[in-house]
């Protein structure tokens, strides 16, 4: 296993592409499981999480190729060429333990195998780090559109026994306790694309990864309308067809370079970005005193020295993104006073903070809140990532600490951030990445 050997103290400044988004990838990828014939999605990021979304694809009778980049393409990031897919094989339906467990999203194959095959079988996605996350809301959203469900041996067992195997529209409520569901609401869409008739899905996810998703099957020939706002209306069609699409930029690695510049007391420029996308973000880091202007799709982030301590709570777009909860923190623990982070999408999403303590940062937890009491410096320090979001806090905490700061098991930060030292390292930062032990 890997580690990052961080010394801290560079001030970071310079150009940073950002990726193309890896969490509308992962569904939109799932998704190409019901065109016919080939669909070009440019602009996946090279992950591991992208990595074993390919394999359960290729499991389940996809051919796929990665083209090299394109150098001249002004629209994107130039890092990946773009990415074909076309199902050669419709016999199998299983996503197996050994992928799912490795990555939740997995899930979402689970809606387009079942409009386009009549069946799939998807291994229980367990706990995982950052909570409990449960996946009843897909299917219950499923099973209103006519499948059949049951559990066995650790699988869900889907099947679309009636209607002559083919999914029925209708209207449903998609929400649950904390709110409503990213993927849930993008793997009952898919589904609901082909099935027969309209459906109308209230209390969806309004995040950008859903629109783009949306755009997507749009393009393949479904007829969707409201994405983007909390009631999606879709019209069932018999057949999607291949296209091609560009996934939209990844808000959260932007929202994370930000929170670089802005602990660095640096300055980034940051391309192939939208802001649009991170209104919530720019307003939190707007009052901590981080100035961000936009031009076009390029971001100029700096900060000034003294940063200003806020209130932050996690809610589903447009609100704070709780997958950038845990870095704000990380600049938190150096604001002038008490902040105070609550965490209302995942209530045990706090890994991060007993890390931060580590490193010098005064952070005490009660519930789903965090009380943030500001320190003059952090320190460098052994520390151990645990989820994505938690590695990005401790390596920006890393990048600012006095000293050097070791942080382990960092294959989880390869799951999300694309070439993340080398973008750092092109900035200023003195980071390495060594063997653990
Ligand atoms: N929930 C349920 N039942 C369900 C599904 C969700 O109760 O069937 C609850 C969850 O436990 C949570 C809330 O609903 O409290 C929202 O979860 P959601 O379903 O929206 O999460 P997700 O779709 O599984 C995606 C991202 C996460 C991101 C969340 C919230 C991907 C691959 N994952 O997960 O990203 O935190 O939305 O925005 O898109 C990450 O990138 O680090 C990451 C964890």
């Amino acid at each position: 296993m890997d580690s990052f050997l961080i010394h801290g103290g560079n001030r970071l400044k310079g150009k940073v592409e950002i990726s193309g988004s890896k969490n509308s990838s992962l569904p939109i990828l799932a998704a190409c499981l019901m065109a016919e014939g080939t669909t070009t999605i440019k602009g996946v990021p090279r992950l591991s999480d992208i990595d074993s979304m390919t394999k359960l694809l290729v499991e389940l009778g996809c051919n796929t190729h990665r083209h090299d980049p394109l150098l001249t393409d002004e629209e994107g990031p130039v890092l990946n060429g773009p990415l074909d897919l076309t199902v050669t094989d419709e016999s199998k339906s299983e996503a197996r333990y050994d992928i799912v467990k490795t990555m939740r999203a997995s899930i979402c194959v689970l809606g387009p195998l079942l409009a386009k095959r009549g069946r799939a079988v998807v291994s229980i996605p367990g706990g995982c780090a950052i909570g409990d996350r449960p996946v009843d809301l897909h299917v219950r959203g499923l099973q209103k559109l006519g499948a059949d469900f049951h559990y066995e041996n650790g699988n869900i067992v889907g099947r679309v026994k009636g209607n002559g195997g083919r999914l029925k529209g209708c209207r449903m409520y998609l929400g649950g306790p904390q709110g409503p569901t990213v993927l849930g609401t993008i793997n009952v869409m898919c589904a609901a694309a082909m099935a027969e008739g309209d459906t109308v899905l209230v209390g969806a996810a309004c995040e950008p990864e859903v629109g783009d998703c949306a755009e997507l099957l749009i393009k393949m020939g479904a007829h969707i309308s409201g994405h983007g706002t909390p009631e999606i209306r879709i019209e069932g069609v018999d057949k999607l067809k291949g296209t091609e699409h560009r996934v939209i930029p990844d808000r959260i690695e932007c929202g994370t370079f930000m929170i670089a510049a802005a602990i660095t007391n640096g300055e980034l420029e940051l391309k192939h970005c939208n802001l649009d996308h991170l209104v919530a973000v720019v307003d939190r880091l707007e009052e901590i005193g981080v100035h961000i202007e936009r031009k076009d799709g390029t971001i100029f982030v700096n900060s000034a020295r003294r940063l200003n301590p806020v209130e932050m709570t996690t809610q589903p777009y447009p609100g704070f993104p709780t997958d950038v909860q845990a870095q704000l923190m990380a600049l938190l623990c150096l604001a002038d006073g008490m902040s105070v982070v609550t965490e209302r999408i995942f209530p045990d999403r706090f890994l991060h903070v007993g890390e931060l303590n580590r490193m010098g940062a005064r952070i005490r937890k009660d519930g789903s809140t965090a009380i943030i009491q500001g320190v003059k410096e952090l320190q460098g320090a052994a520390v151990m990532a645990s989820d994505l979001r938690a590695s990005a806090a401790l390596v920006l905490a890393g990048l600012v600490a006095k000293g050097t700061t070791r942080i382990d098991r960092i294959y989880h930060m390869d799951r999300g951030y694309e070439k993340i030292e080398q973008k750092l390292r092109a900035v200023g930062a003195d980071m390495e990445r060594v063997k653990e032990g």
